[in-house]
């Protein structure tokens, strides 16, 4: 037999072991996904055991119970429906039984639930032995995947915190407890929570209960659709550029977001831990306003100082809640970012008129919150450390569609993510400067950044002042953008992130619905800069005629009481207007 020169061996042995190596890698990589999948598929089937049980305990108790007035208590608003509860004439289990029919309802449709909390079955009992019915008794209360909950998992969209149930309720949950409420499901989230979109690769998409086409927003995505279609009457969320008010504009319920430390955090899991220039909160989301002062003033109680220091020790005060003080008004109607599409003014400019008609005093307020402060302070605050945060807890995960394209420009070494700023420079200006802004910086240049938010906010604060405003009128956008759009549209988040740097109390109110007007002035919209994002925005939002617009309400730090009592305003000479067509 002849034996083959190495001359012409090595190129067929070469290309030979470079195709091993290739099906080998490839083989290995199908056999990890693989596994990653059936760990999906694992918990799902968990989820999909759990809504069952959910289900079948619901379907029980009605069959036992024929008697109960299931659409009434769905109709009764939070405040009516825990007056019946302490004063006994709804007995709690006629309560939390027809909302977890409800809720196993809804998420049929638009996939909501990550998690059903079946422990709230024996704490039903429990809550009918407390002596001194709490401020919530009986109150089924739903909860963001993202806080903890004793005995089940806060995935955050991450196949890596399966199976990694909580040793502990947070604190807020305990403190609820302790008032009488019942948490019952857990609801689902955008991959990584940072975005305002909501689906991951384990529960699936959330869908907008007012057009399936539409996304819930996000992040606390699965309790605004929850609470927009009735599941739930009062959801727990968390906030970190707009995640509760974002999702509440785009289901048309209210929501709002605390001063940072107003509340503990305590048990509220995160994807940035350690930054500390985007101030997050906990807050609550509802059908009104009433319900999230009623939340506010049942969590701001001595067990809630004893549980986590940190928080101050005030309680919620009343009478500032309660006045019916004329109140100065600073109001703008576009941020100078993305210019306010006609449907988010007119929100604006309906609301400011009927303020004024019931006597409050408008002043024209605009923060200078310059494009500058949204990509060199605010990106810059979140990405410090070159986005490797935000990258490490993607590592080794199977990647939801949405999170790729950001993931994929957080990737990027630093000197290619300054070299494609450079080049998209003069074609997408706002792509190259978020670009440029997710790069890694020094410990001296974080100082620099930390203070130059301090001097924001000082300076904010100064003209405030100066103006005499008690609070203030502002944009939200919206309506729900089409599925898809939000991870697209990330900078739309300056309408509502400026107030997690300023960590400024800020709430969302429904105020008005998209007409045919409407859409009709949103075709000749050109934005400030004719870019890419501008056409997009119209593209997320145009025919969207009924869904819902809302504005957002602010107030200084600490003056909880003094925003959710403007919202009140809002929302009462909304409704008052409303009755009145
Ligand atoms: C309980 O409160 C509701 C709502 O305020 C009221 O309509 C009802 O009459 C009260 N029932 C009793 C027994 O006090
Ligand atoms: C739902 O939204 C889509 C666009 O996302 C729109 O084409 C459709 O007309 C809407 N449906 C209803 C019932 O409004």
């Amino acid at each position: 037999m002849p034996f083959p020169g190495e001359t012409w061996l090595s190129p067929y042995l070469g290309t030979a072991v470079l195709c091993c190596l290739v099906v080998t890698i490839w083989l290995l990589r199908w056999k990890r996904r693989a596994a990653l999948w059936k760990q999906v598929e694992e918990a799902r089937r968990k989820r999909e055991q759990r809504l069952e049980r959910m289900q079948k305990v619901a379907l029980t108790f009605r069959e036992q119970n024929p008697g109960v007035e299931a659409d009434r208590i769905l109709s009764l608003p939070l405040v009516e429906l825990s007056e019946e509860l302490r004063n006994g004439s709804l007995p709690p289990e006629h309560v939390l039984y027809t909302y977890l029919d409800k809720a196993f309802q809804v998420n049929k449709d638009i996939n909501c639930l990550t998690d059903y909390l079946q422990e709230c079955e024996s704490q039903l009992q429990e809550v009918k032995k407390q002596e001194k019915k709490g401020l919530l008794y009986g109150i089924p209360v739903s909860v963001k995947d993202s806080i903890e909950c004793k005995g089940h998992d806060s995935t955050m969209g991450f196949l890596k915190n399966l199976n990694r149930p909580a040793a502990e309720d947070s604190v807020v949950v305990q403190v609820l407890k302790r008032q009488g409420a019942i948490p019952f499901v857990k609801s689902n989230v955008p991959q990584g929570l940072l975005s305002y979109d909501c689906s991951n690769v384990i529960f699936g998409p959330t869908a907008n209960p007012l057009n399936h086409t539409r996304s819930p927003g996000g992040s606390s995505g699965g309790e605004g659709a929850l609470i927009g279609s009735g599941g739930s009457i009062l959801g727990i969320g968390t906030d970190i550029g707009g995640s509760l008010r974002i999702p509440a504009a785009f289901c048309g319920i209210c929501a709002f977001k605390p001063t940072g430390s107003r509340l503990s955090q305590k048990g509220m899991v995160a994807i940035l831990r350690g930054q500390k220039s985007a101030i997050p909160a906990i807050g609550p989301m509802a059908r009104d306003v009433d319900s999230l002062a009623l939340y506010m003033r049942a969590l701001l109680c001595d067990d809630l100082f004893r549980l986590d220091s940190s928080v101050p020790p005030m309680p919620f005060k009343e009478e500032v809640y309660a006045s019916s003080r004329p109140l100065r008004i600073g109001y703008h109607d576009t941020d100078s970012l993305t210019l306010a599409t006609p449907s988010m003014r007119r929100a604006v400019l309906e609301t400011k008129k009927l303020l004024e008609d019931a006597g409050h005093t408008l002043v024209p307020f605009k923060p200078h919150f310059s494009e500058d402060f949204f990509f060199n302070v605010c990106l810059t605050g979140l990405f410090a450390d070159g986005s490797s945060t935000y990258v490490d807890n993607f590592k080794g995960e199977l990647k939801e569609p949405y999170a790729r394209q950001f993931l994929l420009m957080t990737k990027m070494p630093d000197w290619f993510k300054k070299l494609i700023s450079w080049i998209t420079g003069p074609i997408i200006p706002r792509l190259s400067k978020m670009l440029g802004n997710l790069v890694t910086r020094s410990v001296k240049e974080v100082w620099v950044l930390h203070s130059e938010c301090e001097e924001y906010k000082r300076e904010f604060m100064a003209d405030w002042r100066k103006l005499d405003l008690d609070v203030m009128l502002c944009p939200m956008f919206g309506p729900a953008f089409k599925a898809g759009y939000p991870s697209k549209l990330s900078v739309l988040v300056s309408y509502t992130i400026l107030y997690n740097y300023l960590d400024f109390p800020a709430g969302v109110v429904p105020v008005t619905t998209v007409t045919e007007e409407d859409e009709e002035a949103l075709k000749s919209y050109k934005g400030y800069h004719h870019d890419w994002y501008d056409k997009l925005l119209v593209k997320a939002t145009c025919e969207a005629v009924g869904l819902p617009l809302a504005v957002q309400c602010v107030a200084l730090p600490w003056e909880e009481e003094l925003c959710l009592r403007f919202m009140k305003e809002v929302e009462r000479l909304t409704q008052r207007k409303q009755k009145h067509l």
